[in-house]
């Protein structure tokens, strides 16, 4: 391949560090009692000190997919269990150990999912989308469920955020996909490089399979009692193993490059052609396979550079998946896709600094004294917030003074006081927070007022 200079072998994983998360309001844990209720193990929640992060990334992530016309797709958290053995395969990790399945009181079995694509390939079959203009272009953003072994980056429930295109097999495909992750990656602030490797078409695996089976039966005395039975059952699978006595005889495995038939040769060259068109820096990783059974010619990930140490995760992954909706029995359609995990991209953007939008800061606290005052403040904030002027209040406090240390706090610049005298004679107090300076204005023009006031 053109590119063999980037070639880089894949470094052993190393243990990833947790990233500490500091609230910024300090909760205070109630005491625990043998009966209070805990967290099932894996799964956490995600508190309002956090939300910025998650809300910057949705937020961008919906800008890429207007920029870029992908339209938004829900589907089910939970479908029936044949769905995702179909569709990520009977010998995979997923599908063997992590889903989370069980019978409904109906007696179906069910299952919640453990990734989108089976999802997606459904919907755009039942829903009849080859009849639309194509490509397809859709993205989703929700919660995944895999029984892992939970530890940093690793959570048995996770958040995806995915883009997916269906109905169109030119390599240009493959190479938008991509391109927008990369994007994506950057405009977070997080530093990724992206690995690409293509596993050609099923007949490109098949003699790819025999040497590497040939390779590791040969050097069987040197692999993992898992590889081992991978080799018998899902001989692809060894390449996933991360375990560092694996990785010489991974290291010096074929490639399956080497074993690509003329036309997935010519469309890996033309993604990787467009790639560098596009200026954006890739990693050729022979050995990336990756973990789902659908997957056919393109495969990338995308994994952090720098950072701390050992947070070798890959923060997003995805590649071509030509034969899934034909394996879910629809007509044949080809598709490509990929998806972030969204807790290993927030755990990355805290741990460089990375700018996140905090919301906008209130500019007016409205306080109220009195009965009658704080029944008419609730309607004059609705005003407010419907003239778009963003204020604070605190409805339940009674004390004027409170209300001003509020108000303090939050560093808004005016204060709205409205007290029993005000209320009777339809007026309303200004206060300048900065000078301290009082002035009354008219119930009615205060909207107008204030308006003024902030420019
Ligand atoms: P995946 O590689 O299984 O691919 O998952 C994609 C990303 O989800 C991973 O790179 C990782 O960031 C995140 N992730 C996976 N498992 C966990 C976990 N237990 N805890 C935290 N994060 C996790 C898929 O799911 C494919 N559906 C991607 C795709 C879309 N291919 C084509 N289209």
């Amino acid at each position: 391949m053109a590119k063999e200079k980037k070639v880089i072998k894949s470094k052993p994983p190393v243990k990833e560090v947790p990233v500490k998360v500091v609230p910024k309001e300090k909760v205070i844990a109630p005491p625990r009692t043998s009966s209070a209720p805990e967290l099932l193990r894996g799964m956490r929640d995600i508190l309002p000190a956090e939300q910025k992060y998650w809300r910057f990334l949705r937020k961008t992530a919906e800008d890429f997919a207007v920029a870029y016309g992908f339209d938004c797709i829900e589907t089910p958290i939970m479908e029936p269990t044949n769905l995702f053995v179909r569709a990520v395969g009977k010998q995979t990790d997923i599908v063997e150990k992590e889903m989370y399945s069980f019978d409904d009181q109906g007696g179906e079995r069910v299952t919640l999912r453990p990734e989108a694509t089976a999802s997606i390939v459904r919907a755009y079959l039942s829903h009849g989308m080859f009849n639309i203009p194509q490509p397809v272009k859709l993205w989703y953003e929700g919660p995944m469920f895999r029984y892992e072994r939970p530890q940093a980056g690793r959570s048995r429930e996770f958040h995806q955020v995915g883009f997916e295109i269906l109905g169109e097999a030119k390599p240009a495909v493959d190479a938008e996909l991509i391109i927008v992750g990369n994007a994506f990656l950057r405009a977070l602030g997080v530093a990724a490089s992206v690995q690409v490797n293509s596993i050609g078409h099923a007949g490109c695996r098949e003699p790819f399979k025999a040497a590497l089976l040939q390779h590791y039966r040969a050097r069987r005395s040197e692999i993992c009692e898992d590889c081992k039975r991978r080799l018998t059952r899902n001989p692809l699978r060894v390449l996933d193993c991360k375990i560092p006595e694996c990785q010489p005889v991974k290291n010096s495995a074929p490639q399956i490059v080497d074993h690509l038939c003329d036309d997935c040769r010519t469309h890996f060259m033309k993604v990787l052609e467009i790639l560098d068109e596009a200026d954006v820096p890739y990693v050729l990783t022979p050995h990336l396979v990756r973990g789902l059974d659908y997957y056919g010619r393109t495969v990338f990930e995308y994994v952090p550079v720098g950072g701390e140490e050992g947070a070798q995760s890959a923060l997003g992954a995805g590649g071509r998946y030509d034969g899934l909706a034909d394996i879910l029995g629809g007509r044949a359609t080809p598709a490509a896709g990929f998806s972030f995990g969204m807790e290993r991209i927030i755990a990355r953007m805290r741990e460089a600094n990375a700018p996140v939008p905090e919301l906008p800061a209130p500019s007016i606290f409205l306080a109220q004294l009195g009965e009658h005052a704080r029944r008419k403040a609730f309607a004059l904030f609705e005003k407010l917030r419907a003239a778009g002027i963003r204020s604070a209040a605190n409805f339940s406090k009674e004390s004027l003074k409170q209300q001003m240390e509020i108000a303090g706090k939050l560093g808004v610049r005016y204060a709205l006081i409205l007290g029993q005298k005000e209320v009777l004679e339809g007026t309303l107090i200004i206060r300048d927070m900065d000078s301290g300076v009082q002035e009354i204005v008219g119930y009615e023009k205060a909207i107008e007022e204030l308006r003024r006031k902030l420019g």
